[in-house]
């Protein structure tokens, strides 16, 4: 690999499509306020194109960039280096180069763990049962993330039972598969309440959850953020719950990033909260 063409560092956000990605608006608000001389761009390319892309990203310039759909997968294979996180993921969801060689990173486990100390300090503090609905790329990284901080006991509940006795069985007898039938049940003894489907997304229908069995104490968490507010988030406030919505994982995920690439850590500051939540809003 040839070095940058200059000094200036450089990002990028690469699916396909691309355009709706809010990472610019993101990186571009941490450029301009850490007055960093760097860019971040899209990159719109196909599949077949994505290998080419990515060994060429010194010589276009790129420090490195994120990854989203349709490319984690392919991301992940291309690494000579990746995380333990993204080992374990097998995504890769963020790009970097170090010493020549092509490293990856998933930051959507951190991202989700960063939001709930930002929004629900405290929370993995005795910290003991978890129900995650869901069993996608987003569920597997949030278990992996409550791994991480100590969780004792998960029950896991989507559509495709198979799908959640899958993630299951690739993390050990602490994740337990249940039935919707079963949610008051375990909803009754838990911590820590999680959607990772993309039910209460605009255009779909909301998840409809009776709380009432929750403890005062639990927090719930949605990782749709577009509304900003679904309907699980605001029958979770109004039962006076603390909750927190999709908006922080989006924003926390992006920090290893733009550490990496531009050399400094951001914050996920009110101020930038507003800007991204002004932009979600302005298309609902
Ligand atoms: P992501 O990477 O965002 O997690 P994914 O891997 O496609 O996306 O997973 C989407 C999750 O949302 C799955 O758990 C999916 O359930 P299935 O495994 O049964 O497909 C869940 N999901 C999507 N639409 C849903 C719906 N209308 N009702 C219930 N669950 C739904």
């Amino acid at each position: 690999m040839t070095p940058p063409a200059h000094g200036k560092p450089k990002a990028c956000v690469i699916g396909w499509p691309v355009a709706h990605s809010r990472s610019p608006l993101i990186h571009r608000f941490w450029l301009d306020r850490l007055k960093i001389e760097g860019s971040y761009e899209l990159a719109t390319v196909a599949p077949a194109g994505f290998p080419a892309f990515v060994r060429d990203f010194v010589r276009q310039g790129f420090a490195g960039g994120n990854v989203t759909l349709p490319h984690k997968r392919t991301a992940f294979e291309l690494c000579d280096v990746t995380t333990t996180t993204a080992a374990y993921l097998k995504v890769v969801n963020t790009l970097w180069i170090e010493a020549g060689k092509l490293c990856g990173d998933n930051t959507d486990a951190a991202g989700f763990a960063g939001a709930l100390d930002q929004d629900a300090p405290g929370w993995d503090i005795n910290f003991g049962t978890a129900v995650i609905i869901g069993a996608g790329g987003a569920a597997r990284a949030i278990v992996y993330a409550l791994k991480l901080r100590g969780m004792r006991r998960v029950f896991l509940i989507n559509r495709t039972k198979e799908r959640a006795a899958e993630l299951a069985s690739d993390f050990g007898p602490s994740i337990e598969v249940m039935d919707f039938a079963d949610l008051p049940g375990v909803l009754a003894g838990a911590n820590l309440l999680i959607n990772t489907t993309s039910r209460g997304m605009r255009g779909q229908p909301p998840l409809a959850i009776d709380l009432s069995p929750l403890p005062p104490d639990a927090v719930v968490s949605d990782i749709v953020y577009v509304p900003l507010e679904t309907a699980l988030i605001r029958a979770a406030k109004a039962r006076g719950h603390r909750a927190v919505s999709g908006v922080g994982m989006l924003l926390h995920q992006a920090v290893p990033g733009f550490e990496r690439w531009f050399g400094m850590k951001p914050c996920v500051t009110p101020e930038l909260r507003g800007v991204v939540e002004a932009d979600i809003a302005a298309v609902v």
